[in-house]
């Protein structure tokens, strides 16, 4: 949506991939807690989201609003929103447009846009995730924009994620509806998952842009199912794709390695950077892929992903990556936070599930002293 909300993609937290149901407000209380004092918000982590199952059976037969979980959220909504806002984050809920949520715990907001949106604006409430489960076949664009709309009529600032899992390729439609949307369905934590959706994602590039991004899940960094390698080709990857940031394991029980992962910030200024461009594929033979994001300054964000289960020595060019012929480049590993120079090669032997990642730079200066040939003839003139 060109609102000016998401021009970079979304980043924070949500309970889903860790807790699925078993979720309480006291978890997303030591979440918000955990975001702010361990130097994740600081790397620009800001929403913490409320996943399925948070509402109680019921709407208020009075109102028709909903209410929160009463054994889960006993202090409701209202009060678990006003203590993520307290720590300088922001809170996100979730809903179904359908009758009933994925979980078929709670009701779904069709055909209760408008109260839903206002119960949510009341609530303070900064993000929607809006799934697609129970939507008794009616079409999805009608059903997507109608939550739009009613968020809209709130007056509230509120980042809209259209949870469609691709069905109805919400690419094609999704820019004109909400920040981002689903391209596959759910992930889950393996190396095949993660594999599977950046290939359904990858493609999808240039529909991305500011405030409208392809989401191809959730992360899954942290929650055991891959090794710590698979871990950072994933987190890698999301970034390169301009994905959205949304951590997706139990911060309470995060190790060291985790949070160095995901607190990697030459990796997020990757994913974080205004261009805004989702990277394009430049090769993928042999399960070897070389991938090429611009950023805003004129550098390039290169990822090398070994797919493969031996490691392999490949790369790229300054030339094929479209950069400035000179004579030398500064290239920064973004995992081992290393500069070197290069005079136009970007080459690493990649371990088995691997990503190497750096960001190639021209000299920031290069186009502002002509040559001195060139020099020479505007004198003579
Ligand atoms: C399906 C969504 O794709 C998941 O991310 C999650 O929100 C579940 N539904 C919740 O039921």
């Amino acid at each position: 949506l060109p609102d000016g909300l998401a021009l970079t993609p979304p980043m924070g937290f949500n309970n889903w991939n860790s807790t699925g149901c078993a979720i309480d407000e006291k978890m997303i209380r030591d979440t918000a807690d955990r975001i702010a004092d361990s130097g994740l918000k600081e790397a620009g982590y800001e929403y913490v989201n409320v996943d399925d199952c948070w509402a109680a059976e019921k709407r208020d037969p009075a109102t028709g609003r909903l209410t929160a979980h009463p054994e889960r959220f006993p202090s409701g909504i209202k009060a678990l929103a006003d203590y993520v806002h307290a720590r300088g984050l922001k809170f996100g809920i979730y809903t179904s447009a359908g009758t009933l949520t994925c979980a078929r715990t709670m009701p779904g907001a069709l055909d209760h846009e408008e109260t839903d949106a206002q119960t949510f604006a009341d609530w303070g409430v900064d993000y929607l995730k809006y799934d697609n489960c129970n939507n008794q076949g009616r079409p999805a664009l009608e059903r997507y924009t109608k939550m739009r709309d009613a968020l809209k009529r709130t007056g509230r600032p509120i980042v809209y994620s259209l949870c469609e899992w691709g069905e109805n390729k919400p690419w094609e439609w999704g820019a004109d509806v909400g920040h981002l949307w689903r391209t596959t369905g759910d992930i889950n934590d393996s190396w095949s998952s993660m594999l599977n959706l950046f290939k359904a994602n990858a493609p999808l590039a240039g529909h991305a842009g500011p405030g409208r991004w392809n989401d191809p899940d959730m992360l899954e960094v942290g929650n055991g199912g891959m090794t710590a390698t698979e871990y950072r080709s994933h987190f890698g990857l999301w970034s390169m794709m301009a994905a959205p940031l949304l951590i997706g394991t139990d911060l309470r029980k995060a190790s060291p390695e985790t949070f160095d992962i995901l607190g990697n910030k030459d990796v997020i200024a990757v994913d974080q950077d205004r261009l805004g461009v989702q990277a394009r594929v430049l090769r993928s033979a042999g399960g070897h892929w070389v991938l090429a994001k611009p950023l805003a300054n004129g550098d390039v964000a290169v990822a090398l992903f070994n797919e493969t289960g031996t490691t392999a020595t490949f790369g790229t060019t300054a030339k094929e990556l479209g950069l400035p012929e000179r004579t030398g480049y500064v290239l920064r590993d973004l995992w081992q936070h290393r500069d070197t120079e290069t005079a136009g090669t970007v080459s690493a032997a990649v371990p088995a599930h691997g990503t190497a990642m750096f960001r190639i730079s021209a000299d920031a200066d290069w186009w502002q002293a002509p040559p001195a040939a060139d020099a020479a003839l505007l004198t003579d003139a």
